[in-house]
């Protein structure tokens, strides 16, 4: 269970210099629309799972709000910062850059900010990635196109290497824009530091499109990701709604979580089964996949269905490999169900038009929409007032409209996934009108 002391920042120290962004801030506080800075944000969100705690208001789950502070602890003038993007890409990764590029300079008249190149790679001398100047000039297009503009990769590296580095190039700052293992990472090069005594913070701004990061809200460039997806869900409509026993499978990205299938197929309601990690099925039986498949298509004409990459890997072999970030190399679910549908379809003697779309990397690589950007520049924004107050081995996140910071360990301890027994299942079960239990 979580407790407050789960919640606890680090901080490099006390904040002793004043921040140019005082006079924002003097005066301000909590109100509907604003958290103060000494306010903190409540984990619990009902009256019942507060009273189930059974303990005083000080001593709830809570965590420290985001935004400028008064006093920081880096004096702008003399402080460097290093960003990094790692990690598969994203939409709203350039806008991420782009807002702590500018707010790091515009507000608080940080000048030098550098960016290393793929990831953490960029962070090993020894790679030979040069390291780019981040000027408000170099960032000002950025954000209009999809990407990172420092490139990324998978994998970890030697955390003594990575400070031998921040050491040599006088980094005080390091930003992280990655996902759960860049985080890990980011947390093992927090501990170097502590552990040499160095006062370099290091902040993140977690990044999945899969949306699996806990405790942060939904994760930039979700949505935009998952409108792309409903693109692909919406030609499949058009595509087997014309044909004679037409069948579509959409496979999307989601490898533990299945946030992406559920918000495409709620976008416009064209999907009839979603299948996601998360939640298991059978392909055989009355209440079967198949069985549903030829029901629909007997009923409707044509069925839709949205499949998460990471659905149904128990109906297949195990693969036992890994990617350079340590994740199981999934097996090929689409390709599977593709075949059981044609053989079930031929065994019956019915015709079959089988149309099978996958949007892939499309959908990660596009630019972020409007709503994506604005809320990539308030996470970056909120990530370098809390690397300027001193804070370090911790990301910003949103909950429930409140930016927050989250320790890195507490994100990384656990994950984000769809609950069978959530609201968000709960609205894709009625609108595709699929079985509660399809085993
Ligand atoms: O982790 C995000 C993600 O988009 C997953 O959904 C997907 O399985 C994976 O990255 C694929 O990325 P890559 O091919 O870059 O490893």
């Amino acid at each position: 269970m979580v407790s407050l002391s789960d919640l606890q920042v680090r901080s490099l120290g006390a904040c002793t210099v004043d921040s140019p962004l005082a006079l924002y801030v003097e005066g301000r506080t909590t109100n509907e629309y604003y958290v103060g800075e000494t306010d903190r944000i409540l984990y619990d969100d009902t009256l019942e799972l507060i009273e189930s705690r059974g303990v005083p208001l000080t001593e709830l789950p809570t965590f420290e709000s985001g935004g400028p502070r008064q006093k920081i602890f880096f004096d702008p003038a003399t402080t460097k910062v290093g960003v990094v993007t790692c990690g598969g890409l994203c939409p709203g990764l350039n806008d991420v850059i782009r807002a702590i590029v500018l707010e790091l300079n515009t507000h608080y008249g940080v000048r030098d900010v550098v960016g290393f190149q793929h990831g953490y790679a960029g962070l090993i001398e020894a790679n030979g990635h040069d390291v780019v100047q981040l000027t408000p000039e170099f960032v000002s297009r950025i954000s209009e196109r999809g990407g990172t503009v420092l490139g990324s990769s998978r994998g970890a590296q030697d955390p003594r290497a990575i400070v031998d580095r921040l050491v040599e190039l006088d980094i005080d700052i390091l930003m992280v824009i990655g996902g759960d293992g860049s985080m890990r990472g980011a947390h093992n090069i927090g501990a170097e530091i502590a552990a040499r005594g160095l006062s370099i913070g290091v902040v993140g701004v977690p990044k999945t499109i899969d949306n699996d990061i806990p405790h942060i809200g939904q994760s930039f460039g979700f949505s935009t990701a998952f409108a792309k997806a409903a693109e692909s869900i919406k030609a499949a409509r058009v595509e087997v709604e014309a044909a004679v026993g037409g069948v579509g499978i959409v496979k999307v990205m989601g490898r533990h979580a299945g946030f992406i299938a559920c918000y495409a197929a709620l976008a416009n309601h064209d999907a009839d089964f979603v299948l996601i990690p998360e939640v298991g099925f059978s392909l055989d039986g009355d209440n079967g996949l198949l069985a549903l498949i030829e029901r629909r298509v007997a009923d409707r004409g044509s069925a839709v269905i949205v499949l998460a990459e990471g659905a149904g890997q128990d109906l297949i072999p195990a693969s036992d490999r890994q990617d350079a970030s340590g994740n199981a190399v999934l097996g090929d679910i689409a390709g599977f169900l593709r075949e059981q549908i044609t053989k079930d379809f031929a065994n019956r003697n019915q015709p079959l038009t089988m149309r099978y779309f996958n949007p892939g990397y499309a959908i990660r690589s596009v630019p972020a929409d409007a709503s994506d950007s604005v809320y990539c520049a308030r996470l970056a924004q909120t990530a370098v007032h809390a690397a300027m107050a001193g804070r370090t081995d911790m990301v910003v996140g949103r909950r429930r409209h409140r930016f927050v910071h989250v320790p890195i360990p507490f994100v990384t301890s656990g994950s984000h996934s769809v609950s069978p027994d959530g609201d968000l299942w709960l609205s894709v079960l009625e609108s595709t009108a699929q079985p509660f239990s399809m085993c």
